[in-house]
């Protein structure tokens, strides 16, 4: 049986696509196939997307002219992957794997299959990520449009030549890391001023999706939001002081460079 839809890759990111797409009504359920090699894996997805056909791996028949692929598998498995996806017939596929170009892609497929190329984030999983897509050289204006609707489904999407995505790598695609990084030492620091830690992180955690709701709906930079909670010479402008003190914009700079040049390195 064909299906219009296959992740190929049931793992963290594959699981979280399915789920995302299914929970935005994107396919039916009948429409979807997740294909796992892993047995165990293939038992939780089985329970975790109920009605949806989970496959131990990709044949000819589940694949035909109006079926997109989808390749969420580890960046050393998916040129195997992706010459099987290619030998079952596929005309499109979107590739979420880290650091793999469109080129080296299209080069274990034959034929001119469409490779769309894209580095989604973590929080696909709430619907609420940040992708950035770019075409390779079969790509019509059509496939752009179908990979943007596939991730858009699970949050925002942006379309980008593909010399940029080592740059979104090193900055959305690991910036939930950076973040959380940021709520444990937040959450650390109130414990250290006297608060429980479950009354710290209850504080901490809803502030972070407070400033983020407010950044996203205002309208306003996040320097006119900064400013209006910095009064001259008050509390959060002595703490502002203290962070500035110790480079941390320069910190995210280097950090957000080091990710991209290891995303450039991994890709070579
Ligand atoms: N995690 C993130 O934040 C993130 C963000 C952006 C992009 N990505 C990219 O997303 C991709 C997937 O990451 P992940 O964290 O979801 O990895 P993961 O949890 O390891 O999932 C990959 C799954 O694919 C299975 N698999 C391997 N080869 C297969 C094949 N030929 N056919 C069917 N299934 C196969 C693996 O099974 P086995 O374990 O049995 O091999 C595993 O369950 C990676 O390329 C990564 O670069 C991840």
């Amino acid at each position: 049986m064909a299906y219009r839809l296959i992740i190929v890759g049931g793992g963290r990111i594959g699981g979280a696509l399915a789920q995302g797409l299914l929970r935005a009504h994107f396919v039916p359920t009948s429409d979807l196939a997740v294909v796992e090699s892993g047995a165990e894996r293939r038992a939780e997805l089985v329970d975790e997307l109920p009605g949806v056909s989970v496959l131990p791996t990709l044949e000819l028949d589940n694949v035909d002219d109006h079926s997109g692929v989808v390749l969420c598998v580890k960046p050393d498995q998916a040129e195997g992957a992706a010459r099987l996806i290619g030998a079952c017939g596929a005309r499109r596929v979107l590739s979420v794997v880290a650091g793999l170009s469109c080129a080296r892609l299209e080069a274990v497929m034959p034929g001119a299959v469409a490779v769309v190329r894209a580095m989604p984030n973590t929080p696909v999983v709430v619907g609420k990520g940040a992708s950035a897509i770019s075409g390779g050289s079969h790509v019509t204006k059509d496939d752009l449009d179908w990979a943007a609707d596939v991730l858009g489904s699970l949050g925002t999407v942006v379309r980008l030549a593909e010399r940029h995505l080592d740059a979104v790598t090193g900055l959305s695609g690991s910036m939930p890391a950076y973040l959380y990084l940021v709520v444990e030492a937040l959450v650390e620091a109130g414990v250290h001023q006297g608060l429980t830690r479950e009354v710290s992180r209850q504080l901490v955690v809803a502030t972070f999706e407070g400033a983020g709701a407010l950044l996203a709906q205002s309208g306003e930079t996040p320097e006119e939001l900064r400013s209006q909670v910095t009064s001259p010479g008050g509390t959060t402008a002595a703490g502002l002081r203290m962070l500035e003190g110790r480079a941390v914009r320069a910190a995210f700079l280097e950090a957000v460079a080091s990710a991209a040049e290891r995303s450039r390195q991994l890709g070579r």
